[in-house]
């Protein structure tokens, strides 16, 4: 391990620069992975656009039920099929989304955590390989948290994964939480989706941040941007905007589609920023002209 003393600050990233071990591949740094991994991720990325609209509902894994998850088995299936990939626990999948759903799985492995406690920080791998297979997942979604008390043990749960996803070919997402102690900077963002990155993952799901294409430029595979919480819908066309603009290659929202007035039309919006090039000011007219008739 390199000393931390004399450690200069990154500074030249490239940006304008296209990554240069694309390859033939759509999703950035799976050029060298095996057939079934890029199968797993092209059901995740659409080989077209090379973006992803995830529809994330596993709050439940540590908020319990939340306002417009009540019932999860009205909701999801009101909305699967205005979204490329379906974000979930296994027992929200199993119980509530129907088999022949037709969309790409983003299983949440991890878990540990609830409201109650102060530290969310330290969570295990609660769902194993073999069942990531029985559910046919795409990938599996590990939650990690830099910089907090559950750094390494974290991370341990990613590597672990990563390993075994490797051996089934399923990928794996790294998920970078912000708690109470981490800062939503570039700076922080940077560390974190680079360390995920270096560990394996194929995917990391981070924040949007201010200098989020630095951000994007200094990791090797594809980020996906979580929608936090609940915005006004333009306001949040808006992070979508600056998200894919920046260079992300999807969003992966849940309280900004499902606490939203008109879910169908806010993802059907979203979409039309991730897949159509429309940009937020175009969208919000989109959801309005949507929801108005
Ligand atoms: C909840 C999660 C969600 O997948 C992620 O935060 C996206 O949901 P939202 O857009 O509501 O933040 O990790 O535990």
């Amino acid at each position: 391990m390199a000393d931390k003393e004399g450690l200069k600050v990154a500074k030249d990233y490239s940006v304008d620069v296209p990554f240069a071990n694309q390859g033939s591949f759509h999703v950035k740094g799976a050029n060298n992975l095996d057939w079934g991994m890029k199968k797993r991720l092209s059901n995740i990325f659409d080989p077209k656009t090379g973006n992803t609209v995830m529809f994330a509902f596993d709050h439940g894994y540590f908020m319990g039920s939340t306002a417009g998850l009540e019932r999860l088995d009205l909701v999801i299936p009101k909305l699967m099929s205005h979204v490329d990939v379906l974000m979930g626990t296994r027992g929200a999948l199993r119980s509530c989304v129907p088999p022949e759903c037709g969309k790409a799985i983003a299983l949440r492995v991890t878990s540990g955590s609830s409201m109650l406690n102060d530290d969310l920080s330290h969570e295990v791998n609660a769902v194993d390989l073999e069942d990531a297979v029985r559910m046919n997942a795409d990938c599996m979604a590990v939650q990690t948290f830099i910089g907090a008390d559950g750094q390494l043990s974290s991370i341990d749960n990613l590597s672990q994964m990563i390993n075994a996803g490797l051996r089934h070919s399923i990928p794996t997402m790294g998920v970078v939480a912000v708690g109470k102690q981490m800062e939503r900077t570039d700076r922080f963002f940077k560390l974190a989706t680079r360390i995920l990155a270096e560990m394996g993952a194929n995917i990391i799901k981070t924040y949007y941040c201010e200098k989020f294409e630095e951000v994007v430029a200094g990791c090797p595979v594809p980020l996906v941007v979580a929608g936090g919480k609940k915005l006004p819908e333009n306001e949040a066309l808006t992070l979508a905007y600056k998200a894919i603009s920046g260079g992300a290659r999807g969003l992966d929202m849940g309280r900004n589609i499902f606490q939203s007035e008109h879910p169908v039309e806010m993802a059907e919006a979203i979409r039309k920023v991730v897949h159509e090039g429309f940009n937020d000011k175009e969208a919000y007219e989109f959801y309005q002209d949507a929801i108005h008739g």
